[in-house]
């Protein structure tokens, strides 16, 4: 794959690997994204996980067929796009690092006493590196995953190296739909940061850009508007659609048939994009992503040992990491003895910003009762006014 005449893709593969952060599961493994800028100074962007080194040492020189780079420039200092630097700076002996000044304060912790750490140049904010008829800018992307994050734009050819922003999972080989992985790996990985993602955008907002180049997943070319709106949104926590997110965990089945009790009563009052999701079975991190997509959220579980049911306790606690905000909230709790799940799902849900908790809520003893239906219908009434 290629990006143009001079602007090579370097990156590779992780077909491999099964859960990326070694906690969100993968099917279709992952792209580690590296570039190769060819004009009279050469320019390597960023490295791979450490997994890949030789796979990307041995791509870099069939693409730099001899020549020797200049830079190496870091966007990131997370490991996966971290972990071969000083392999390429010994390889590479006349390469320079460029990074911005906290990224190069990094360094060192990953590593110690390395060499190559005489050979760095800092760039701030604005800052330009001209290789020839190709010119960088460097624009700070604080938060935009980590605190050294940078992102860079190539002026000529108009394209913007957005480090983890527009990623995905899944490897490159695998041409899946963008959207619902980008949407996955935005939630769970940069999902937290809204606000600093916001900041981003509208300080490349008056850049023309004409292609996309991210640390994961494809290069995105043609129309961006898509992508852009997709990204406008999730950091906003705005979601796609009003629809509802029906999040269910349930030891012996009462639960879980109130649930889906509810989000039949749901699409009955009109509800059209009704997503029933087992906490218990599917990947939080996909029930995460789902919120992000979605404006309401029924939250339905047991009471177990005086508490919340583990999964759901799971969800709410990652909902609470990620910041996600701004929805509408039912609360469905089960108990048979003392039900208290409800009232604690409510106080891990009134943390969020933003979330309103829409009553009354619905108590149900053991299995779903006839006599639970009318509380149930009035939530769901609730819920979508
Ligand atoms: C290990 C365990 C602990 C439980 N702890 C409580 C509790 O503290 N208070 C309570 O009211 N019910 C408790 N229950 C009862 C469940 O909340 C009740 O069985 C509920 O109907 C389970 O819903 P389900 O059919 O969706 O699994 C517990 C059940 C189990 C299996
Ligand atoms: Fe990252
Ligand atoms: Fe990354």
């Amino acid at each position: 794959m290629e990006i143009s005449h001079a602007i090579k893709y370097a990156g590779v593969d992780d077909t491999d690997l099964d859960l990326f952060e070694n906690q969100y599961p993968l099917t279709h493994g992952m792209a580690y994204n590296s570039y190769i800028i060819l004009d009279d100074k050469i320019a390597i962007t960023d490295t791979v996980d450490i997994r890949c080194g030789d796979e990307w040492l041995s791509r870099l020189d069939s693409i730099l067929a001899g020549r020797q780079p200049d830079y190496l420039i870091v966007h990131h200092m997370e490991p996966d796009h971290s972990a071969n630097i000083a392999r390429a700076m010994e390889k590479y002996p006349g390469m320079q690092l460029v990074a911005g000044a906290k990224a190069i304060s990094m360094l060192p912790l990953y590593f110690e006493n390395a060499t190559f750490l005489e050979r760095v140049l800092t760039v701030s904010d604005g800052d330009a590196l001209s290789l020839g008829s190709h010119n960088l800018r460097f624009f700070s992307a604080p938060m935009v995953h980590w605190p050294e994050v940078m992102v860079s734009y190539e002026e000529t050819e108009q394209v913007l190296f957005s480090a983890d922003a527009f990623g995905k999972f899944g490897a490159l080989c695998y041409d899946d739909d963008w959207t619902p992985e980008a949407r996955r790996y935005y939630a769970n990985i940069v999902g937290k940061y809204g606000p600093q993602v916001q900041k981003a955008l509208t300080k490349l907002g008056g850049v023309p850009i004409r292609t996309i180049a991210p640390l994961h997943g494809p290069v995105l070319s043609g129309d961006l508007t898509p992508y852009w709106n997709l990204y406008g949104k999730w950091s906003a926590y705005i979601p796609e659609n009003d629809g509802v997110l029906v999040a269910y965990a349930s030891i012996y089945g009462g639960t879980r048939e109130a649930a889906l009790c509810f989000a039949e009563m749901l699409r009955e009052q009109g509800a059209s994009d009704v997503v029933t999701f087992d906490l218990c079975r599917g990947d939080v991190s996909e029930a995460v992503s789902q919120l992000f997509r979605l404006g309401r959220l029924v939250v339905a579980a047991p009471t177990y040992d005086t508490g919340i049911y583990p999964a759901m306790h799971d969800f709410l606690y990652h909902l609470q990491i990620k910041n996600c905000r701004n929805r509408r909230v039912a609360v469905i709790e089960n108990g048979s003895w003392a039900p208290v799940a409800g009232k604690l799902m409510a106080d891990m849900l009134s943390c969020l910003s933003g979330f309103e908790i829409v009553g009354p809520a619905v108590t149900i003893r053991g299995r779903l009762h006839t006599s639970d239906l009318p509380a149930l219908r009035t939530l769901a009434t609730s819920l979508l006014a």
